[in-house]
């Protein structure tokens, strides 16, 4: 039977174990969004991981969600993530970059713009700003012309993190961020190629991964689902058959992975399992579950058949936690304090267990 412990060849990665390290917004950039050298600490601390996926980072200034989140906009931003790389790397690890447009999940006081979405529907719940949490706005819904801009803000950034040492990059496809906006009913109400139907709720989703695929290589590209996850105000209309036909055509492209939250039945993610043909990550806490992924869980979806499986909290204080789960060793737990606090207080200060 298959391990956590088993390696795993992920495209040009061989990974040494199958656990990878979900990503985790911890707001700890500049305010300029420049990775610093705590967030080099941070990742370099927990490169034992099969696979480090980074926090969010904003693709273009537009895309900014929150307050102290990193960027991959500018050449500047970029040059600010090679210590980063470097270190996971130095460490022995890897380290692929979550590419996060947060269309209509943001303020003007954070972006310096009005949110952009597909359609003009304010988000139903408060915003991370500078100045504490706020209603979000009505965002301005992006014109048809605006739409490939969009997408060729993923393809640079992707470019940029390549060219900073990344191994690879991961559309942010949920958790109700632009391209899960696309996908939804309710943020998404256009009536043209880009909505209504299941072939045009999934039109941006596809065409951002084809785009990106083909300027870095679709090997070096993943993206990450929540079907059926209602978070930041997602309704998803007809939802099986909205990812039946999401999964036909991103395996046409031959995506490297897909990193799939347990936001669905069971028997819907052993489903789309079955229909992917190539890497299927699971991430068995969903969108934040009571209690954080644990060891079993992530047992249980090997054997449904994923073949990495995605912690997120179980990260947050255990920076060994490979060697914890193979040990048996205690875990840490961390409260929700300290997420996006910033400092490096509840960040870089949890040492590997003593044995
Ligand atoms: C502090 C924190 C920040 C998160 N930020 C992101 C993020 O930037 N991108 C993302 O896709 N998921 C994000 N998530 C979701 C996690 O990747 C994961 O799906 C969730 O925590 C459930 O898994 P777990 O039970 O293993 O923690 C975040 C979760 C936490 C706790």
């Amino acid at each position: 039977m298959t391990s956590l412990f088993d390696s795993y060849q992920l495209g040009g990665l061989r990974l040494p174990n199958r656990i990878v390290m979900a990503p985790m917004t911890r707001a700890r950039a500049t305010m300029d969004g420049l990775a610093t050298a705590s967030m080099a600490t941070y990742y370099a601390q927990r490169a034992t991981a099969g696979l480090i996926v980074t926090e969010g980072i904003y693709p273009s200034l537009q895309g900014q969600s929150n307050p102290g989140g990193p960027g991959l906009a500018s050449d500047a931003q970029a040059e600010a993530w090679r210590p980063v790389t470097d270190a996971v790397h130095a460490n022995g690890g890897r380290i692929v970059a979550q590419l996060m447009h947060s269309g209509r999940v943001g303020h003007e006081e954070v972006a310096g713009y009005l949110p952009v979405a597909p359609s003009a529907v304010a988000l139903p719940t408060p915003v991370f700003t500078p100045t504490g949490p706020k209603q979000a706005p009505v965002p301005r819904a992006l014109t048809l012309a605006e739409i490939p801009g969009e997408v060729q803000s993923y393809v640079d950034a992707a470019r940029r993190a390549i060219d900073a040492g990344f191994d690879g990059v991961e559309l942010h496809g949920a958790n109700g961020y632009l391209i899960q906006q696309f996908l939804s009913s309710s943020a998404n109400q256009r009536t043209d190629a880009y909505g209504g139907t299941i072939e045009g709720r999934i039109r941006f989703a596809v065409e951002a991964a084809a785009a990106t695929a083909d300027a870095i290589g679709a090997d070096r590209v993943g993206i990450r689902l929540s079907p059926g996850g209602t978070v930041q105000g997602i309704v998803e209309d007809e939802m099986p058959e909205l990812y039946g036909a999401l999964f036909a055509e991103l395996a046409r492209l031959d995506l490297s992975y897909v990193d799939v939250l347990a936001t669905a039945e069971p028997e819907l993610l052993i489903a789309l399992r079955k229909a992917w043909p190539n890497t299927f990550i699971l991430n068995p806490g969903g969108q934040i579950s009571p209690s954080p992924s644990t060891l079993a869980d992530g047992e249980r979806w090997l054997a449904e058949g994923a073949d990495l499986i995605g912690y997120g909290r179980a990260y947050l204080g255990n920076p060994d936690l490979v060697e914890r789960f193979r040990t048996g060793a205690p875990l840490r737990e961390v409260g929700h304090e300290t997420w996006y606090q910033g400092g490096d207080t509840g960040y870089i200060d949890y040492p590997s267990h003593q044995y």
